[in-house]
C-alpha cells in the first residue's frame, strides 16, 4: 500500500528532517484531484497536507466551486516530506518521491487534476515553462488526464501589484475545471 511504503521511506535525506510523513486528504474517490508542491511546517507537525494558510485558502476556493474539501477532492503534494526551511525540492528528491504520486494517481484516477503552482506542473507535465505561461490551459498528465494547470495558493496570499489579477485568473481556471467536470457554476462567494 503506497501510504504506508511513504510512511516509513528512507530514499532521500528528507526523511531525516521531516516530523511526519504527509500524503494525502480528501475522499480518495474524488473525481478532482488537487496536486501542490511539498508540505510546509504545519503539515510537517500534522502529517495533513495543505492545513496552514495555503490550505485555508484552496479549502476557500473548493468552496467558492460549490464543493466540500472533505467529500468533493482529493489533495495531495509531489513531495511527501517537507524540504528545511520551505526550499524548492531539489530535483533528486522530486526524482525519489514521484513513483508514490504516480501511484497514487493511478489508484485515486481522478477525471481532472489540478496542478498548483510551478513545481506540480513542472513535474507533472514535464515542462519547464513558468506558470504565468502554461496556466489556463488544459494539459494531459501521462496522455489521458486532463490537467488545468493553476497558481499556487501561497503566490496568491502574497500581496503584489498582480495579485488581484493572478486571484482572478486562478478564478477562470477553477471555473474551466468546474465545467469539464459539468459542475453548476455557482456564484462567486
Ligand atoms: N504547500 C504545498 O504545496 N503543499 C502543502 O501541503 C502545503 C503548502
Amino acid at each position: 500500500m503506497v501510504a504506508s511504503d511513504v510512511a516509513s521511506c528512507t530514499k532521500c535525506r528528507l526523511h531525516e528532517t521531516r516530523t511526519n510523513t504527509v500524503f494525502s486528504r480528501g475522499n480518495p474517490e474524488a473525481k478532482l484531484c488537487f496536486i501542490g508542491e511539498a508540505p510546509g511546517a504545519d503539515e510537517d507537525a500534522q502529517g495533513i497536507p495543505f492545513v496552514g494558510r495555503a490550505g485555508q485558502l484552496l479549502d476557500k476556493m473548493i468552496h467558492a466551486m460549490g464543493l466540500d474539501p472533505d467529500k468533493d477532492v482529493y489533495v495531495c503534494n509531489i513531495i511527501k516530506c517537507r524540504p528545511p526551511g520551505n526550499r524548492r525540492p531539489e530535483p533528486d528528491e522530486v526524482a525519489s518521491c514521484i513513483p508514490y504520486l504516480h501511484e497514487q494517481i493511478a489508484q485515486i484516477d481522478p477525471k481532472v487534476i489540478v496542478a498548483l503552482g510551478n513545481t506540480s506542473v513542472g513535474t507533472l507535465l514535464g515542462t519547464k515553462l513558468g506558470i504565468t505561461k502554461v496556466r489556463g490551459s488544459w494539459k494531459l498528465y501521462r496522455g489521458r488526464i486532463p490537467v488545468m494547470p493553476t497558481y499556487h495558493p501561497s503566490y496568491l496570499l502574497r500581496s503584489s501589484p498582480q495579485q488581484a489579477e493572478a486571484k482572478r485568473q486562478a478564478w477562470e481556471d477553477l471555473q474551466a475545471v468546474m465545467k469539464e467536470l459539468g459542475l453548476a457554476r455557482p456564484a462567486r462567494g
